[in-house]
């Protein structure tokens, strides 16, 4: 089936042909997705899907994205000027089955009219949770205990075996206080923590805190920023040095928001007791990576959202935004600007 509709989306691609023959929309599924979200952009139109279980090759991307009315993208799919302008016949949708968006230029969508649309919401709690899993998870040593278990290392049970730090009592630092950083945040009394929420901008509110205050008080730095020009690796070499050298850094959010050379050299400094990271400068990370395998580093593989019923919710919600663009509507989930001239 999948084959079949590989091959075409019937061979003719001039729209306004399309159009008057009464046929129907041609959408871009990028990788395959949760049966219930194909079936449902079947029924907006024929559905192109790259069936390999890897992303989509770039030569493919921008050879299919030309007879595209509409595109089902993935995180890894880089969609820049070049796969824009080689959809720009046509192609009026690209709806990201990820919150982050920042693999696509949003600003060529734009001059080239095309909407861009994100999935929020729906993937807030899964990404809050395996936040909080990180966080105990690295305060706690849990990787190593278990590997050194699965080892056959367990002799004696130590007084001073695998000591961790307990989060009760201690405080953790919100960057970003968005969907995501609120649902930590939401989390933290149940575990006894207080909050402080970087601040943006001085005067501060209450909770919040200016830069120097937030690093020198938060006894867990945890990210919850999109990646932009402002985020980009904002936390630096000046972050560490000004952390708590018994602090732990969590990213759930994106790679480049942190200087992974300052965060490696900042861990083997000693001036920092640990990170656990979910997203990195360069994803795939290799497992031989110096990040990857450092003793006081827990990295999982960009699995923030990645929970059954998160995942199946992401991808209806973007077929949603799919269906909503190509009937006229306004999507629910457009990132363009409300005055953008795309309404
Ligand atoms: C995942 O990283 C997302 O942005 O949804
Ligand atoms: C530990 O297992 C304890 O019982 O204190």
């Amino acid at each position: 089936m999948a084959r079949s509709r590989a091959l075409s989306y019937h061979g003719i691609n001039d729209s306004k042909t399309r159009r008057t023959l009464g046929l129907t929309h041609r959408i871009l599924l990028t990788r395959r997705i949760h049966q219930d979200a194909i079936d449902a952009l079947e029924s907006l139109g024929s559905v192109r899907l790259w069936p390999e279980p890897r992303p989509m090759p770039r030569d493919v991307l921008l050879d299919w994205i030309r007879e595209a009315d509409a595109c089902l993208s993935m995180l890894t799919d880089r969609i820049d000027a070049p796969v824009l302008e080689a959809g720009a016949p046509h192609l009026r949708v690209v709806s990201n089955m990820a919150v982050g968006y920042d693999n696509i230029d949003v600003a060529n969508a734009v001059q080239n009219h095309v909407m861009v649309t994100n999935t929020p919401d729906v993937l807030t709690e899964a990404t809050a949770e395996l936040t909080w899993a990180l966080m105990l998870a690295v305060a706690r040593n849990m990787v190593s205990a278990r590997e050194s278990l699965l080892r056959g290392e367990w002799g004696d049970w130590a007084p001073d075996g695998f000591l961790g730090h307990e989060l009760w009592g201690k405080t953790l630092g919100i960057v970003g206080w968005g969907r995501i950083g609120q649902a930590v945040a939401r989390r933290a009394s149940a575990f006894g923590m207080r909050v402080i929420v970087l601040a943006k901008r001085s005067p501060s509110e209450p909770g919040t805190r200016p830069l120097p205050e937030f690093l020198a008080e938060a006894d867990v730095i945890s990210l919850h920023v999109p990646l932009n020009q402002t985020s980009r690796k904002m936390v630096d070499a000046s972050w560490f040095q000004r952390m708590k050298p018994s602090a732990f850094l969590v990213n759930t959010a994106r790679g480049p928001v942190v200087d992974s050379a300052a965060l490696l050299d900042a861990l083997n400094a000693g001036r920092l007791a640990g990170a656990a990271l979910d997203v990195f400068e360069h994803e795939p990370l290799a497992g031989s990576d110096p990040l990857a395998s450092h003793p006081r580093v827990l990295a999982t593989p960009h699995i923030g959202s990645a929970t059954a019923e998160t995942r199946r919710a992401m991808a209806l919600r973007a077929v949603d935004n799919i269906a909503a663009a190509l009937s006229g509507r306004r999507p629910l989930d457009l990132v363009q600007p409300r005055s953008g001239h795309l309404q």
